[in-house]
């Protein structure tokens, strides 16, 4: 399919925004730096440019699946300084409330999992929580659910979350088949030879699962609802799609550009250029700047103050 005009400038990203009424908005970390929360890949800022102290051969094993079956205490050690905590929001994410008022927002695929669209007043219909959030978590081993603010408390004191029903079903287990715990306090199931007992047997040593907050981890699949809403319903609906604050380094969000008909154009709004990625429109800066231009331009009001740099 071809593009039936050419957009280049920031009067055409005005334009487009004006002419536009199913518009998908996706975003990545970059949307929340000015609330002082870390992204993950900037220099000397980002969240992986922190982490060398754990000793990882790539920082992103803090949300590898395979690292977290083995070790939680890795994620859990980084995990007490990123859970979401206040009701504040950008001015980005009031731009996008503002596209959802004026009926214009299709979706907004979000890969943060930080739940900060939800305090600027987004629908929940309206997002994709493409990486998941803390919003749950699950035991890794019998799959209980819950609620993850009933996790905050012990995350924040650097404990590893243990699963309530797990521990329930040890308890009512016989003395000697209780789980015991490794000296740094993280639970393992292991093997033990017990001489002593009447039954000769080996037998497992039984411990609780870990309840793993529901973030999408390298490893893990998207949860479905992306796939089936991009392909299925927003791919033939889509007029404009606006990128933000996102290196786009991960797939299979990383894709999406790709995917949409080459008919719907696509406007880049964020501090590092990718080259991986043809837009129509980049602007480049910091995204709270870029927004409020534009609804300055559009005639729009965004009810949001700036918020000083530092
Ligand atoms: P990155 O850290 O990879 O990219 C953030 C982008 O936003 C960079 O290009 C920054 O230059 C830009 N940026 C930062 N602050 C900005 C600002 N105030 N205005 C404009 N641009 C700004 O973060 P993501 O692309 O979101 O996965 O990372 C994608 C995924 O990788 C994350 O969801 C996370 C990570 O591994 C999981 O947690 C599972």
């Amino acid at each position: 399919r071809q593009k039936l005009q050419e957009y280049n400038t920031i009067e055409d990203a005005v334009e487009l925004l004006k002419i536009s009424q199913n518009i998908i908005v996706l975003t990545g970390a970059g949307i929340s730096t000015s609330l002082g929360i870390p992204d993950f890949r900037s220099k000397d800022t980002g969240l992986y440019s922190r982490l060398a102290h754990l000793g990882l051969s790539d920082p992103q094993e803090v949300f590898d699946i395979h690292v977290f079956r083995d070790d939680p205490s890795i994620f859990f050690s980084v995990a007490k300084d990123i859970l979401p905590t206040e009701k504040k929001f950008s001015p980005t994410h009031a731009f996008i409330c503002l596209l959802q008022d004026k009926g214009k927002l299709l979706t907004n695929y979000t890969q943060n999992i930080d739940n900060i669209e939800a305090n600027a007043g987004l629908l929940p219909e309206k997002i994709v929580q493409c990486h998941g959030s803390f919003a749950t978590a699950t035991c890794i081993k019998c799959r209980l659910k819950v609620s993850g603010d009933e996790l905050f408390g012990t995350i924040k004191e650097g404990k590893i979350p243990e699963c309530v029903s797990c521990k329930q079903q040890l308890s009512a287990r016989p003395q000697g088949m209780k789980r015991k715990r490794s000296s740094n306090g993280v639970p393992k199931s292991r093997k033990r030879s017990n001489k002593d007992s009447s039954d000769s047997e080996d037998y497992e040593i039984p411990s609780p699962g870990v309840m793993k907050p529901d973030i999408t981890f390298f490893g893990e699949d998207l949860p479905d609802e992306f796939s089936r809403r991009l392909i299925r319903h927003d791919c033939d609906l889509a007029d404009l799609v606006i990128v933000i604050g996102t290196s786009l380094k991960v797939a299979p969000v990383a894709e999406v550009p790709g995917i949409l008909p080459r008919n719907v154009p696509q406007i880049y709004i964020s501090r590092t250029p990718v080259s991986h990625v043809g837009f129509d429109i980049d602007m480049l800066g910091d995204c709270d700047v870029v927004v409020s231009e534009l609804c300055r331009r559009a005639g729009w009001d965004l009810k949001h103050e700036m918020i000083p740099a530092d």
